[in-house]
Formats: structure tokens, sequence, C-alpha cells
């Protein structure tokens, strides 16, 4: 029998290490493998490929609390893209005028959730531009031989949307800031960040570790983004009552946090990034999100004078535990992050991303040609 070894294709079996597709029910086929990869099943057993196998089985689920938690996710999936599509994704310029003062409680009235969509956005051009040259890291460390040429034009285009989300952040923070409130966040962010550089200075796997930071960002950012999208126009929406302007700067950044979810993930397993580190992050991370975004909505409220009022503890915690609360929306997906079969492709619908980009086509325009092709 052959040796078996790491097979550095996306998607690979934990099993056997054999490529895989997913397909709209979720089973998971045996695909080719290319002549450069060794992986075992093609070279032990070549009739599977192509085939779906039953000898080929799914990893073994953790715990009953997660397959339930799997259940309910998976329920929110549709049109399941195959994990090897390499989107085309385009850089928009969104046409929202950001240099005017915003209205205090722009969110339906609401100062919680005002608060808390602002500091979302005091955490955006510090956290962004860490996605972006963690990305650029680890693109430098490519199989240019074995790896998809149209994945790097998906890259440019990763990085060229996130640029624009920064840049657009930025000036949506300076008008908060001039209403008083102060970005606690992002100096956070730049001191961790400069922290973990030192750890990691000499260590040859530093382009792994914040990738996987970046992908679980990534995770967080396309679940809210997909349940931003599509909640439009039902009870659920937590943009409802929002002003126009901040309701289309929202729901851009929404339908491409969608679109390039799988991005930072995918350069993850093509340079070999493994099952354990992204999980052991991704729990780091999770707790730094949690108490950061609680810090900066309490800090924004504190200095809005709003913090000590009922309506704003209530609408907390409505947003919370409410019946389309974050808790019992957010979690299910949250936690299919920790299966070793998880691609970000296998969450959302892409259904709601290309509806809002369409009808709101008057609200943006494309940035230079397209970046990618569909391969
Ligand atoms: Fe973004
Ligand atoms: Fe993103």
């Amino acid at each position: 029998m052959a040796k078996k070894q790491a097979c550095r294709v996306r998607n690979c079996c934990q099993i056997c290490a054999a490529r895989y597709l997913v397909n709209q029910s979720g089973r998971r086929f045996v695909a080719d493998c290319s002549p450069q990869q060794t992986c075992a099943v093609q070279t032990v057993m070549p009739q599977f490929s192509g085939l779906h196998s039953s000898k080929h089985p799914p990893p073994q689920r953790s715990s009953k609390l997660g397959d339930t938690y799997w259940k309910l996710a998976i329920a929110s999936m549709s049109n399941i893209p195959s994990p090897d599509f390499t989107p085309r994704l385009i850089v928009r310029r969104l046409s929202v005028d950001l240099s005017t003062p915003m209205r205090r409680h722009w969110n339906g009235g609401d100062a919680f959730l005002t608060a808390f969509y602002n500091a979302l956005s005091f955490s955006f051009p510090e956290g962004e531009q860490f996605f972006i040259e963690s990305v650029r890291n680890g693109v430098q460390h490519l199989d240019a031989e074995t790896c998809n040429p149209a994945f790097h034009d998906t890259i440019q285009g990763f990085i060229g949307q996130e640029a624009t989300h920064r840049h657009l952040h930025a000036q949506y923070n300076i008008q908060l800031e001039a209403q008083g409130l102060k970005n606690h966040w992002g100096p956070r962010i730049v001191k961790r960040k400069t922290r973990a550089r030192r750890l990691f200075l000499k260590s040859t796997k530093r382009h792994l570790h914040e990738l996987a930071i970046t992908a679980g960002y990534e995770h967080f950012t396309s679940v809210l983004g997909d349940l931003t999208l599509q909640s439009i126009g039902k009870e659920s929406d937590w943009l409802q009552d929002a002003d126009t302007s901040q309701q289309t700067l929202w729901r851009w950044h929404a339908a491409e946090e969608c679109e390039h979810k799988a991005v930072a993930f995918d350069l993850y397993q093509q340079l070999g990034g493994n099952h354990t580190w992204r999980l052991l992050w991704v729990v780091y991370l999770s707790i730094h999100f949690t108490t950061d975004v609680i810090r900066q909505t309490i800090n924004n409220l504190w200095h809005d004078r709003t913090l000590h009022k009922p309506s704003t503890w209530w609408s907390a915690v409505k947003f919370c535990f409410g019946r389309y609360g974050w808790l019992w929306r957010c979690t299910p997906r949250f936690a299919a992050y920790f299966r070793k079969d998880f691609h970000p492709n296998q969450m959302g619908s892409e259904k709601h991303m290309r509806e809002w980009q369409e009808t709101n086509k008057s609200q943006w325009q494309a940035v230079g040609s397209p970046t990618a092709q569909e391969t």
C-alpha cells in the first residue's frame, strides 16, 4: 500500500486525504487529484476517482450538541457552490456621502442598535488592514505550479474590497468622533497585532497563524452579512428603520463579506494550515471579539449619555435574546466553523447577496475591469 502523504489540495478528506466536492444536499464526492499531488485515494484506490464512495466516510462528529447546532446551521444552507469555485470579485465604489454628519441615533432612533453598529465600524479600519496584510503575506507562500492562476485574481479582488471597506469606515468613524465617541477598539487591534508579530517573529508559520485569524473573522463577518441580507423586508431586520445611507453602507459591506468569505479560508487550506490551529485561533478571537464589541458598545453609549436609559437595555436584551436575537441566529452558524469538513461555501445564500447588488446597482460603480474569472 502506498504511503499516505499530506495532500495540499483544498478540502481534503481528513481520513484518506482525497480531495472532495460538496453538492447541494451536503453529500461529498471524491474528485480527481492533479498529477502533482500525492493522494492516498488516487494511488491506493484509483477506482474511487470521480465517484461517490461509501468507503469515504464523513469525519466523526464530536458531540450531540455539535450535531444539533450543525443541523440548525445546515437548514439555512442553500445554493452551495463547489469549494473549487473561484469567485469573480468586483471592487465596488459606493456612492454614499460620508463627509456630512450623520444622525446621532441613525438606526431608527434606537440608541443601542446605533451604538452596536458604530462599535463594529470602529474595528474595521485596523481589522481589515490586518486581513489584507495576512492575505498578502500568505499568497507569497503559494506554490506557483499547483495553484489555480484565477485564485490570484480572486485574492486581488479580496484586497481591493477590504481596502474600500476600511476607507469608507474610516470616513464614517470621523463622523462618530465628531459626535464625541472614542475609538478604543482600533488601538487595541494594533497593540495585539504588534505583540503577536513580536511573539511569532522567528516562526516560519507566522503567515498561517495570521491567516487562521483572518479566516475566523471572515466567517463571523459573512454570517452577520448573510443574516443582514436575508432579513431585508422582514421583521428580523436589525437595520429596517435605519437611515437610507446607513442601510446602503452596511448592506453593501454585508454583500461583499458574503462574496469573499472563502478567500482567506481557501488560502489557509492551500498553504497546509491545520484544523487544530484554526480552532484554537477561532476560540481566541471569539473571546476577543465578544469582549471588544461589548466594551466599545458600552463606551459609545456612555459618551452618548444613553447608557442608563431603560430603553437602551430593553433594546439590548431584545437584540441578544429576543425572537430574532443574535444568540439564536448566530450561534449555530458560528459553531459550524468547528467541524473538520467545514467550508465557508456551505453557509449562507448567494441569492440574497446577488439580489441586493442587482437591485442597488445605482448605488455603486465597479472599479476598473473584472478582477477574476470563474473556473
Ligand atoms: Fe470588510
Ligand atoms: Fe471580509
